[in-house]
């Protein structure tokens, strides 16, 4: 059994001349245990105003890939490789101080749990001012000002009075939208969303997620939408890429991607939720099994030891050769366009709706 390692996007191996382009990006971490293969060979591209869904299960390096954007990870015992280009810049070669900089300023983050991100010592305005001093050498009183004003879009009612409170004394939802306020505080041109809404209720969640895309339209930001929820990206992006074990899988618009899926995993995600299933009639089909360990992947495809369709692959391709990911719309799958499409039209297709 040979492994291939050639970059997952053989034909686009520099940074293209999208807002941010990635480009075989690998995060390895140095562990006691061996080496944490979080993200290995990851490329993508996004426009300037434009929403791309990052989708997969629980584990798949969502997060790692955009903590690396961020330029978040701990340089001693990450090992960053490839490409990332925000605007033309290079990220990796990037100095900490650059990155400082550009954090907040050009790029912000919105993280699943508000607690996490807001302290519980200063004030919610505080907060949310204190980007806007520190980037754009605002004074204290026009920090609280730009607060007041960021509060009052983000639909906090009495954001006079609110301004003031520390972040125990708002609800969980007041919370998340305190911190998309912290993350707007400086206009940033990119906004990373991690899991944005997951701990909150579907109501609150809705009404989340249309805040962002209203002020998407106010602030032309390019958003990095990640979440293990496909009515989620459904609903706000422009394109997907779906992720498993490190690597992106399936990629193409929302519509391709959610009416037409060609990747076995991403049938699988679609079979298994509830939601997008038209036909009350056909049962939810689970992935079976659980997505594997980054330390020591499955060979070749690495999701063979779960996907129902290896035996119409000739040969010990599907546990022996990496498939790679060709640019464009595009599925990582050794499975010949034909057979997807039987596949899907006879199968899938049917459960979607
Ligand atoms: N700092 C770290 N050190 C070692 N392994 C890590 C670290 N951060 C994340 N991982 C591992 O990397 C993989 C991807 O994690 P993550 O990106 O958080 O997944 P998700 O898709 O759920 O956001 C997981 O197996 C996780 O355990
Ligand atoms: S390459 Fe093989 S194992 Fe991987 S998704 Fe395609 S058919 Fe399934
Ligand atoms: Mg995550």
């Amino acid at each position: 059994m040979t492994t291939q390692t050639k970059p997952e996007e053989a034909p686009a191996a520099a940074a293209g001349d999208a807002f941010l382009s990635v480009r075989d990006l690998k995060v390895h971490f140095s562990t006691e245990g061996g080496v944490v293969k979080a993200v290995d060979g990851l490329s993508f591209d996004l426009e300037r105003g434009k929403t791309l869904g990052i989708v997969g299960e629980s584990g798949s390096g969502k997060s790692v890939t955009n903590l690396a954007v961020l330029g978040l990870h701990d340089r001693r015992r990450t090992a960053v490789e490839g490409s990332i280009a925000l605007d033309g810049q290079e990220l990796t070669e990037a100095s900490e101080k650059q990155l400082e900089k550009l954090r907040g300023k050009k790029m912000a983050m919105i993280f699943q749990d508000a607690l996490t991100a807001l302290s519980p010592y200063y004030t919610v305005g505080r907060q949310i001012g204190e980007p806007y001093m520190k980037h754009n050498g605002a004074s204290k009183r026009d920090a609280r000002v730009r607060a007041i004003d960021l509060l009052q879009k983000v639909g906090i009612p009495h954001p006079q009075k609110r301004v003031d409170d520390y972040p125990h004394q708002f609800s969980g939802g007041m919370r998340q939208r305190a911190m998309i306020a912290m993350a707007l505080a400086c206009n940033p041109d990119l906004l990373i969303a991690d899991e944005p809404t997951t701990a909150l209720d579907v109501t609150v969640q809705a009404q989340i997620l249309d805040l962002l895309k209203d002020l998407q339209q106010e602030f032309g930001s390019a958003i990095i939408m990640i979440t293990h929820d496909l009515g989620v990206v459904g609903n706000m992006a422009d394109d997907i890429l779906v992720m498993y074990a490190g690597r992106a899988v399936e990629r193409g618009s929302v519509r391709e991607v959610l009416k037409t899926p060609q990747h076995p995993y991403t049938w699988g995600l679609l079979s298994s939720m509830p939601n997008l299933t038209s036909d009350v009639d056909e049962p939810l089909m689970p992935i079976p099994g659980s997505p594997p360990s980054l330390l020591n992947p499955p060979s070749g495809c690495a999701f063979h030891p779960r996907c129902g369709f290896t035996d119409l692959v000739s040969g010990e391709r599907c546990s022996g050769e990496r498939p790679t990911l060709p640019g464009g719309r595009a599925a990582a799958c050794h499975l010949t366009g034909e057979q997807r499409q039987q596949v899907f039209i006879e199968k899938i297709q049917p459960r979607l709706g």
